[in-house]
């Protein structure tokens, strides 16, 4: 399989053409940006972390019962995966309040929330991903109802599967965001990519954050963290 134009450039990937319409080429940079792109910086080795990282999630999904657009991983950097059209929702689920749940309610980060909850934001950088409900987003045509609905079903199944699997390695999943896409028949899989970019992963036992907020809160110990998380990974997946 080999790399054909590029489709597209974003802030933590580009995305190429292939000779098969159906398949895209996924090659994931170092680059890290945060707060809607305005503090850029760079982790060394992140790209390398995060494509073998969201393969190997992915791959245990599909063993679990999610479609993901995963196909191959061809190299540290490169994978292919399925083309799809991006549903334009963040899904995010959280199991422990932190970040921006923690500010708009007032919570300290930390606490275990009684239940999952679940969000979407409305994937607009102009517009700075704003929360959106499920009404706004079918009142939008961003999403039926019935789509919706399976993300729904799939975003609980992941959290379920990687609270597992995460605690087998010593770390709590505090909260994570997706992506959903659908592939050329419609059907919903999920897509973009799970890595310490995406989620929070703090040590169970010393609640160390092992995941991009370190690059956000500018912790230190960033490319640090990202080998540890994947040590941890690789351990045990
Ligand atoms: P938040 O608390 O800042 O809303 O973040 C919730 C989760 O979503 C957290 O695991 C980080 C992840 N996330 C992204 O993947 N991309 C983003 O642009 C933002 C804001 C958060």
């Amino acid at each position: 399989m080999t790399k054909g134009a590029q489709l597209y450039e974003g802030k933590a990937k580009k995305v190429f053409e292939t000779d098969d319409p159906e398949l895209l080429i996924v090659s994931y940079k170092d680059d890290a940006t945060a707060f809607n792109g305005l503090k850029k910086g760079t982790i060394r080795g992140k790209g390398v972390i995060n494509n073998k990282m969201s393969n190997a999630l992915m791959r245990y999904l599909e063993k679990k019962g999610v479609p993901t657009h995963y196909v191959e991983e061809l190299n540290d950097r490169d994978t292919v995966v399925k083309r799809v059209s991006i549903v334009p929702l963040e899904v995010i689920i959280r199991n422990i309040a932190a970040g921006s749940f923690s500010k708009h309610y007032g919570v300290e980060e930390g606490r275990v929330l009684k239940i999952p909850t679940i969000e979407f934001s409305y994937k607009n950088d102009d517009l700075g991903d704003p929360l959106i409900n499920a009404y706004h987003a079918m009142a939008l045509e961003l999403a039926t109802e019935e789509e919706i609905d399976t993300i729904k079903k799939y975003a609980f199944k992941v959290d379920e599967e990687l609270k597992k699997f995460w605690e087998s390695c010593g770390v709590t999943l505090v909260d994570f965001k997706l992506e959903f896409g659908r592939l050329s028949d419609g059907t919903i899989v999920l897509a973009d990519e799970i890595s310490p970019d995406t989620c929070r992963l703090w040590d169970s036992k010393t609640g160390e954050k092992l995941d991009k907020d370190r690059f956000r809160r500018d912790m230190g110990g960033v490319e640090d963290a990202y080998q540890e998380i994947m040590k941890r990974l690789e351990e045990h997946i």
